[in-house]
């Protein structure tokens, strides 16, 4: 798998445990989608964008249909067989994000694949007191 990254160096308000459960799901969620890709490829960028830190997670695997994407913040959606998926993902995520004041989106790129977009608030430079 070839792993594209670029990142800003910033401080987000998010504690470690909330960022890592929305990671591990979105990551897990794009190799899922390029299992039967030859050249997988994953992308993971960050970036100040309108006052927050928008993540980005973009993969290069199936995509999602059109019914499915009304579906897919929905608790128990899952088009995994079997034991492989709860559906509670992407679910959880969102509630994380929003919890913490951010926000989970998704873009389907005309190119194929999918970008999941987690916005998290910036932890902005206190003030110096003044003396
Ligand atoms: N990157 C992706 N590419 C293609 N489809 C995706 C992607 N991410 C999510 N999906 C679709 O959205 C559905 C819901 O995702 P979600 O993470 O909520 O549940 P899950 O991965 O099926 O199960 P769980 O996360 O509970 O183990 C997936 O079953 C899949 O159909
Ligand atoms: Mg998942």
């Amino acid at each position: 798998m070839q792993l594209h990254r670029e990142f800003a160096d910033v401080q987000v308000q998010i504690d470690q445990t909330r960022l890592e459960q929305i990671l591990v799901n979105l990551i897990g969620n794009a190799l899922d989608a390029m299992q039967a890709q030859p050249l997988p490829q994953l992308w993971l960028e960050g970036e100040p964008h309108d006052g927050k830190y928008r993540l980005r997670v973009r993969d290069n695997g199936h995509g999602i249909d059109a019914e499915a994407r009304k579906h897919l913040f929905e608790p128990f959606f899952t088009t995994k067989p079997g034991e492989q998926g709860l559906g509670l993902g992407l679910t959880l995520s969102a509630s994380l994000a929003a919890a913490t004041g951010g926000h989970l989106g998704v873009e389907h790129p005309a190119s194929g694949g999918t970008t999941f977009v987690l916005s998290l608030p910036l932890v902005s430079p206190t003030p110096a007191e003044p003396i």
